[in-house]
């Protein structure tokens, strides 16, 4: 009887495990392609990347496996499909992503069997994605002074990400600072071909200091409208990339320059304080003693 009911438990316990697994899995797909749209679409068009429609005739598993894991590894090691694609979309880096075999195989059969989405919209993402179109298609000066402050971070994000600035640059009426870590924005939105190119960037861009900074506080769509339309305003007042505003590099040094010297002396000047202020105390005691 004991025997008989621990079978039944771990029967069902298997039976639990297995239908979990067949659940998970069904979703694996969908959810590892998350991280892609971004960039592409599934018979959409080309956006950032390529339309991902058909790839999997196009390309043979394995390239695709390699690629998807390390675009810049396949690329390095010469491939010649990987070399041309790369040079068609200038160079543009795709992250890498830490996805096993299986996995890669999963999302491919998600592409495989995919749309572009259109009929499996939700209703929350539609709603945003109509408000975004209408954002963008006012191009009001009032947004576009939004965008200008949670650039220079003026203005906080809802999530709490740190603002552009801190590590970018961009040049807008007559006003020219930001940070020197990352290149100048201020052509960047012809650069990256247009707006979705500029939120495929912050919504998973291929560099890991940015990565980081909005993968947690990520910046939400009515924020990365704003920010598109600043950056469209920057792009159309200026003719060419502004040269580096050296000035203003020069006197950030000086202020390293000085804050440095001044914790020398600081620290330095305590040490001999002290030094000179125990000599006394020693002596006093010699003298009490
Ligand atoms: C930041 C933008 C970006 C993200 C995110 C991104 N890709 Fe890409 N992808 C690109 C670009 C750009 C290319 C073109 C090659 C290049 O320059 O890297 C590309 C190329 C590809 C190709 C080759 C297409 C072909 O025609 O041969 C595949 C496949 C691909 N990506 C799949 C994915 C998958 C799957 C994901 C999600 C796990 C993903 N990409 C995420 C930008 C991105
Ligand atoms: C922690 C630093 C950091 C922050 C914060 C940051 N970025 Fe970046 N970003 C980078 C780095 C690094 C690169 C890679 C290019 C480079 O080295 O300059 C980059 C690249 C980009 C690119 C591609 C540039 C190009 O010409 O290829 C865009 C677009 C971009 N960032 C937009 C933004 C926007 C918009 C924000 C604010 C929402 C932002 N970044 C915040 C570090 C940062």
């Amino acid at each position: 009887m004991k025997i008989r009911f621990k079978t039944f438990v771990s029967l069902g316990l298997l039976t639990t495990a297995l239908l979990c697994s067949v659940t998970t899995e069904a979703q694996d797909g969908a959810t590892l392609y998350k991280s892609c749209v971004a960039c592409h679409t599934i018979g959409g068009g080309k956006t950032v990347g390529p339309d991902l429609k058909g790839v999997t005739k196009r390309r043979t598993k394995e390239w695709l496996v390699k690629f998807i894991q390390s675009p810049v590894k396949i690329q390095k090691a010469g491939d010649a499909d990987a070399v041309a694609l790369f040079k068609e979309y200038n160079n543009m880096p795709m992250p890498d992503n830490a996805m096993t075999d299986e996995q890669v195989v999963k999302l491919l059969d998600h592409i495989d069997g995919g749309s572009s989405g259109a009929e499996t919209v939700d209703p929350l993402a539609a709603a945003s994605q109509h408000r975004v179109d209408s954002i963008l298609k006012a191009n009001s000066p009032q947004d576009i002074q939004v965008g200008r402050e949670l650039f220079y971070g003026t203005r906080s994000f809802t999530n709490g990400g740190v603002s552009c600035a801190s590590c970018h640059n961009a040049t807008s009426d007559g006003e020219n600072r930001g940070g020197i870590l990352a290149k100048d924005l201020t052509k960047v939105h012809s650069r990256v071909g247009g707006f979705a190119g500029v939120k495929g960037f912050i919504q998973s861009a291929p560099f890991p200091s940015m990565n980081q900074s909005y993968k947690n506080a990520p910046v939400t769509d009515d924020e990365i409208a704003y920010i598109g339309l600043f950056l469209k305003h920057t792009d159309e007042q200026n003719a060419t990339e502004p040269a580096k505003s050296s000035a203003w590099m020069i006197s950030y040094t000086l202020v390293a320059a000085f804050l440095i010297v001044a914790a020398i002396l600081l620290i330095w000047g305590r040490r001999r304080r002290t030094s000179v202020n125990e000599e006394i105390i020693k002596r006093q005691e010699k003298i009490s003693k």
